[in-house]
């Protein structure tokens, strides 16, 4: 499945690829060492998105969208549960029973946060926001991800600084966001 299209098509494609890594962990007993590598990659597409999110969709459908405010303030708030659930996990093992309980919650609340978008969201803005916007913005979305380091390559040679970035454990998700969004830095 390819990346593309519109704003909303890059979005749903961005859904498509995190629930195939549910799927993977699902797929697999607890307790199993791939589950942490999956959550790791999970975390790291969960907040490329969110941050795409937050810099080109919300602010169109609170321009274009009628009660556009009160629909991208709930999805604010719906991306910081995801996101303290994402910090506690971080420092989890796959042994841990705390790792089990914390990737449950992130799948249920994503998951939520998917039918959603692609319920109400999404549709409201197709119909309220000019395609050409729409086109407009899936560049915007890809290119903002395309900076984004992409996901840790267990086979990858040592690459600083993208490697420190996301190496998995205590702190991936701040680092990431904080790449990601410029945050921290001096300006
Ligand atoms: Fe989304």
């Amino acid at each position: 499945m390819g990346h593309g299209g519109n704003v909303i098509d890059e979005l749903v494609t961005d859904h498509r690829e995190v629930e195939e890594m549910f799927g993977k962990i699902e797929a697999l007993p607890p307790g199993h060492k791939d589950r942490k590598l999956y959550a790791d990659q999970v975390t790291i597409e969960l907040v490329r998105h969110s941050v795409a999110e937050e810099a080109y969709l919300y602010p169109a459908v609170r321009k274009h969208v009628a009660g556009g405010d009160e629909l991208a303030d709930q999805e604010l708030q719906d991306h910081a549960t995801a996101e303290r659930i994402m910090k506690d996990l971080e420092g989890c093992d796959p042994g841990d029973a705390d790792f089990d309980r914390l990737v449950g919650m992130l799948m249920s609340e994503i998951r939520s946060h998917i039918a959603d978008e692609e319920e109400n969201l999404f549709p409201a803005l197709r119909q309220a926001c000019p395609a050409d916007a729409l086109d407009e913005l899936g560049e915007k979305v890809r290119s903002a991800k395309k900076t984004a380091p992409t996901r840790p390559h267990p086979a990858a040679p040592d690459k600083p600084p993208a490697n420190k970035l996301l190496a998995p454990g205590t702190g991936m998700v701040d680092r990431l966001r904080d790449a990601l969004t410029g945050r921290g830095k001096s300006g």
